[in-house]
C-alpha cells in the first residue's frame, strides 16, 4: 500500500461481495414462495434471534428508531410523562422519546465509557418518569444491572437501546436481554447490517411482545380487524434472509473487529489520546471506535490531509440540538457530554478491514501528537 491510498471510514462492498451470492440463493427462494411480507422468513429469522440472544421473544420491526417508539407505544407512554436518555448518543434515542410525545429527561454521561451515567439517574426521577432508556453507545453495554435495580427501585421499565451493540455482553447477558424491552438498529453499518433498513426489539414478557407485534402491523388481529392504531414497520423478507446468512458468522465478525481494536491498542498506548475503556464483566464489540483527546482538531486535519476516513460521532450534545432549545438546558448541568462532543474522534473499524489500514491510521495519528 502507498502512504497515499486513500482509506475509508467504513466499505460495505467487501462485505457484500461475500454475501452476495448465497443472498441471491434465499432471494430466488422467496420468490418461488411469493411470501415477501412476513411470512416464514421473518418469522424463522426471529427465531435465531431469540435463540442467540436468549430472550423469549424477538420482534423485528422496520428500522432501530421504529423499535424504539414501538417500545414506548407498547408501555403505553406517551404525552405528560417523561423518558430518561443519556444527553451524549444518536439523535433518534431521544428523537423516538418526543416522537410519542413524551419528553426526555436528559441525564450525563460517564467520560469513561460514554455512557450514562447511572449515579445521575436517580437524581432525575420524579413522578413523571415513566422509563429510562439507556443507550449501548458505540457496543459497549450501560452499566445496565444498577439502571434495572434503579427501575425496579421506582417501578419503572428499563428500554435499552442496543441499536449498536449486537452481541455485547454484561454480566453474561448479551444487551437488549437484560432490560424491561431491548430495540436493535440494523441499520448497513452496525454489528448485524440490512442492505436496507431494518430493526428488531426484544423482551421476555407475553403481554408486551403481543401488544408489539400488533403495533408494527397496524394492530391487525385478523383480515379487515384493527383492534389498535399502529403503524407499518415490518422487516422485509429479503432483508430478513440476508440477516439469517449475517447472524450465523455475528461471532467471528465481532472477534475480527475486537482483532482490529487491539491493534489500535497496541499501536496507541502511549499516545496523548484516550483509547476506549472496558470495565470488568463486560464485553465491547467496537460498533465504532471512538478515542478522546484535547488536541482533536490535530489528529483530524491530520486524518484529513491524509485521506482517511474519520467520523465524529458525536458533535453536540442532544441538549443543544435545535429541536430541544425549547427545555432551555444548559451546558453547566451535562459537562461530561459537553466535553465529549468536543473531544471525540471515531476511526475506521470494520470486519473486513485490513490491519495495514489500522497500522496507517495510528502511523498518521501519532504523527500528528508528535
Ligand atoms: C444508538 C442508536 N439508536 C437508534 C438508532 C436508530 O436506528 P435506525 O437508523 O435503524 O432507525 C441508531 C442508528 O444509527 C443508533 O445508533
Amino acid at each position: 500500500m502507498t502512504t497515499s491510498e486513500p482509506i475509508p471510514y467504513f466499505d460495505l462492498t467487501r462485505q457484500y461481495a461475500h454475501y452476495q451470492a448465497d443472498w441471491f440463493k434465499e432471494i430466488e427462494h422467496l420468490g418461488r414462495t411469493g411470501n415477501f411480507i412476513l411470512g416464514n422468513a421473518v418469522a424463522e429469522l426471529e427465531t435465531k434471534l431469540a435463540d442467540y440472544l436468549g430472550v423469549k421473544h424477538a420482534i423485528t420491526v422496520a428500522n432501530g428508531t421504529d423499535a424504539l417508539v414501538i417500545a414506548l407505544r407498547a408501555l403505553g407512554i406517551g404525552r405528560g410523562d417523561a423518558v430518561i436518555v443519556p444527553d451524549f448518543t444518536f439523535y433518534a434515542s431521544v428523537e423516538a422519546v418526543s416522537l410519542v410525545g413524551a419528553e426526555p429527561r436528559f441525564v450525563d454521561i460517564e467520560l469513561d465509557d460514554f455512557n450514562i451515567s447511572s449515579g445521575k439517574i436517580q437524581a432525575a426521577i420524579d413522578e413523571r418518569v415513566k422509563a429510562i432508556m439507556p443507550v449501548h453507545l458505540f457496543g459497549l453495554p450501560a452499566n445496565i444491572n444498577e439502571i434495572c435495580t434503579i427501575g425496579e427501585q421506582h417501578s419503572i421499565p428499563v428500554i435499552e437501546d442496543a441499536a449498536q451493540a449486537f452481541g455485547s455482553l454484561i454480566n453474561g447477558k448479551y444487551s437488549g436481554a437484560v432490560g424491561t424491552i431491548g430495540c436493535f438498529s440494523f441499520y448497513p453499518t452496525k454489528i448485524i447490517g440490512a442492505y436496507g433498513d431494518g430493526g428488531m426489539i426484544t423482551t421476555d414478557r407475553d403481554d408486551l411482545a403481543a401488544t408489539i407485534k400488533l403495533l408494527r402491523n397496524h394492530g391487525t388481529t385478523g383480515p379487515n380487524r384493527h383492534d389498535l392504531i399502529g403503524c407499518n414497520s415490518r422487516l422485509d423478507a429479503v432483508q430478513a434472509v440476508l440477516l439469517g446468512l449475517k447472524l450465523k458468522s455475528v461471532n467471528e465478525m465481532i472477534e475480527r473487529r475486537r482483532q482490529l481494536a487491539a491493534r489500535y491498542f497496541q499501536n496507541l498506548t502511549d499516545c496523548d489520546i484516550v483509547l476506549p475503556t472496558v470495565p470488568t464483566r463486560r464485553s465491547h464489540v467496537y460498533n465504532i471506535f471512538t478515542i478522546r483527546s484535547s488536541h482533536r482538531d490535530r489528529i483530524t486535519s491530520a486524518l484529513i490531509a491524509n485521506r482517511i476516513g474519520h467520523q465524529i460521532y458525536y458533535p453536540m450534545p442532544i441538549h443543544k440540538q435545535a429541536a430541544y432549545q425549547h427545555l432551555g438546558l444548559t451546558d453547566a448541568e451535562y459537562p461530561a457530554s459537553v466535553q465529549a462532543s468536543r473531544e471525540v474522534v471515531s476511526l475506521p473499524l470494520y470486519p473486513n478491514m485490513p490491519d495495514s489500514h489500522v497500522d496507517r491510521v495510528c502511523e498518521v495519528i501519532r504523527g500528528a501528537l508528535d
